[in-house]
């Protein structure tokens, strides 16, 4: 009996301690879970410009030129305002933004990233550029001078403020949401700013009135003297202090900063920002010249706690309950050392039998991350999952809902980067009830989404599976050209006329590539910030029926004549979709022709147009357009070319054509697979 009591009192013992060592393994565990599970890690940033030379392919893919900007090769750097496309250098503005988003904050801490900036810059003065001579240019005694260059930090890549003492930086389309942070290097006073001098550096927190301004002549520094200047800027997001230096190209970081003291730019950051320079000219002009730029940044992030159900997390677990084990020496008793012995066996029993299946797992989830975290670089177009699509447009939210018509919804959306989006989700009865081909479409999107040109909306990428077809566009902030064309505002002629020229040439240059847009119409042209048209909205559609070489060739006869009509609507600002008891636009553009009497369409709100001949020269363009395909239709290439005055537009029949290609905008597509105008 004694015997049994005493087995069983060390059985009870075993279990307890057994039940205890267990508790006790799986409270280390979890201890170290907490700690592990959220270790900091720093976010580095680093971009280095040694010039702008159009030589080096990153300056054309990693900067975004905004307004009236350029980059000049022959002298390697960035030029705001563009001095060979303006004749007029006064009253401009214009950005050079890194085009991609920039970790700048810390939402977790609420805590700012460490930034160091360094960048050589030159303000020239246009009338003496011509002047060969550089050293005339460093003797000039006082030049005009414009208003200034701004080292900016900015939540979005597509705004550009007001030219003039704005630098640039803000606008009145900016709402209380847009912060802006800017280092100013200002060459005019504008007292209504508080500005001390026309000689300064400033820094402005969401505002253009800078919150602390320095006398650069006290640095012995002339913004204006033609010299190429430097200027370094340090912050510390942790100490929240700043040091802006200012010197000398050549010369070494001077010793005595010209500024330095306590700065908190955490209100004014979102998590990502765009960082890049603006400059504006007002009155007098000058170019900023941006000669080089080197930027590193450094934040700290929180790596999120990987889910429990992942390969990862659960090899770790193993791991370190191997090492445990291996650890854990029991000093005291034999029954200890028993259980542990017990427990061990158990676990390696346990990694005997799952040892294998693991082994596979963990094989499978290092190719995965590897080929997630394959280097992408910026601004490629690449297929979107329909997670992120969804989470970005709120789950097709209707608040997010930008338009909408039978074929397709778009919405507004701010990817995870930051970047701002058109989603435009294909309604996939509308797909299926005109038998169009699916797969064939999906081709065609990826096509057209390597293409470039700067009047053609970028696509960012898509989103395919077997029920949706999504496509991703650059959103273009000042909306679509109806709104303007056929709102309350009047747009100028000579606004009209670059859109029309404009429009032009970016389907010269996809039907160059044999590709078609297949949707021209007004509310697919949109006006970018420096009311620059972008076309966009491509119609994508495709039917199953004909070859793809047929078809390219039949869509951009359609374009053609489509572009016809748009022209009409620009000149007139009467939109094709006449109102009731209206005559109907093109009916009457041919009427007013064979009355000679042209000039009566053109858009009377405009008041006295400066150049009407031009106006009517560009109306006979799109009359042009809208005839039969083979009495005399040109094609895009020769209609850029009548536009730019490079060959006589031929004579326009003396009467209206009979048989008029059928254009209601209503009827779609199809209109443009009846062809009759191609046969
Ligand atoms: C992160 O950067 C800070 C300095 O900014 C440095 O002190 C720290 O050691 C870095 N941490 C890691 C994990 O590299
Ligand atoms: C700026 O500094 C220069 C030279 O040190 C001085 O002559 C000038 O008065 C200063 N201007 C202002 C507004 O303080």
């Amino acid at each position: 009996m004694g015997f049994r009591r005493f087995l069983s009192t060390i059985s009870a013992i075993f279990f307890f301690f057994l039940i205890f060592v267990v508790w006790f393994s799986n409270l280390v565990d979890s201890s170290h879970d907490n700690l592990s599970s959220t270790p900091i890690i720093n976010v580095t940033k680093h971009l280095f410009f040694h010039d702008f030379s159009s030589n080096n392919p990153r300056t054309s893919l990693d900067v975004s030129l905004l307004g009236s900007a350029t980059i000049s090769s022959e002298k390697g750097c960035i030029q705001i305002p563009d001095p060979k496309v303006e004749n007029d250098l006064k009253h401009l503005a214009g950005r050079a933004i890194y085009a991609s988003p920039i970790r700048l904050f810390d939402p977790v801490t609420r805590t700012p990233a460490s930034f160091e900036t360094t960048f050589s810059f030159q303000f020239q003065n246009p009338s003496k550029i011509s002047n060969s001579d550089p050293l005339m240019a460093s003797n000039l005694s006082v030049p005009d001078g414009g208003s200034g260059l701004t080292f900016i930090i900015v939540p979005d890549e597509f705004t550009v403020g007001r030219p003039g003492a704005w630098l640039g930086m803000l606008n009145d389309v900016c709402d209380e949401d847009y912060k802006a942070v800017g280092v100013e290097f200002d060459a005019r006073q504008n007292p209504e700013f508080g500005d001390p001098n026309d000689n300064h550096v400033g820094i402005n927190l969401g505002s253009i009135v800078s919150t602390t301004a320095i006398n650069a002549s006290d640095m012995g520094i002339y913004l204006k003297d033609g010299l190429i200047h430097r200027a370094w800027i340090s912050y510390d997001g942790h100490k929240n202090y700043i040091d802006i230096y200012l010197g000398q190209d050549s010369i070494e970081r001077p010793s005595k900063p010209a500024y330095s003291g306590n700065l908190d730019l955490s209100p004014y950051l979102n998590e990502y920002m765009f960082i890049g320079f603006s400059a504006s000219t007002g009155n007098h002009t000058q170019i900023h010249n941006i000669l080089s730029w080197n930027f590193t940044s450094v934040s700290q992030a929180n790596l999120r706690v990987p889910s429990t159900e992942t390969c990862e997390s659960k090899i770790r677990v193993e791991n370190r309950e191997k090492l445990e084990a291996s650890h854990k020496k029991t000093p005291t008793s034999f029954l200890i050392f028993l259980a542990v012995v017990l427990l061990c066996l158990v676990i390696f029993l346990n990694l005997y039998f799952n040892g294998k299946r693991k082994e596979k797992n963990k094989d499978e989830s290092m190719v995965l991350t590897e080929k997630k975290q394959r280097p992408r670089p910026p601004n490629k177009p690449r297929k979107f999952t329909r997670t992120e699509i969804s989470s970005a447009t709120r789950c097709f939210g209707e608040l997010q809902i930008l338009c909408s018509d039978n074929r397709s919804v778009t919405y507004r959306t701010t990817m995870l980067n930051g970047c701002n989006t058109a989603v435009k989700r294909f309604s996939s009865q509308f797909l299926t009830s005109h038998g169009l081909d699916k797969r064939r479409m999906h081709k065609e999107i990826k096509a057209i989404s390597k293409i470039r040109h700067p009047n053609l909306v970028p696509i960012r990428g898509w989103c395919f599976d077997h029920q949706e077809t999504i496509v991703v566009y650059d959103y273009i902030p000042n909306g679509s050209l109806d709104k303007w064309l056929f709102g309350f505002g009047v747009l100028p002629w000579t606004r009209r006329f670059r859109v029309v020229k404009d429009v032009a040439e970016s389907l010269s240059y996809l039907h160059s590539k044999e590709l078609a847009h297949k949707n021209v119409k007004t509310s697919s042209v949109f006006l970018d910030v420096s009311f620059r048209a972008v076309l966009g909205d491509f119609g994508f559609l495709l039917s199953s029926v004909e070859s793809t070489r047929f078809e390219a060739l039949v869509s951009q006869k359609v374009d053609i004549f489509e572009f016809g009509v748009f022209v009409l609507e620009v000149v007139s600002g009467r939109s094709r979709n006449s109102k009731p008891g209206e005559m109907d636009l093109l009916d009457l553009a041919w009427a007013l022709h064979v009355g000679d009497e042209k000039v009566k369409l053109v858009d009377r709100n405009m008041g006295l147009v400066l150049n009407p001949d031009q106006a009517i020269r560009v109306l006979e363009v799109g009359l042009l357009c809208t005839l039969n395909d083979n009495k005399g239709r040109p094609n895009m290439e020769q209609v850029v070319e009548y536009l730019n005055v490079e060959k006589p537009i031929p004579e326009l029949p003396q009467s209206r054509p009979v048989s008029l290609f059928p254009y209601s905008s209503t009827t779609g597509l199809c209109s443009g697979y009846s062809c009759a105008s191609f046969k």
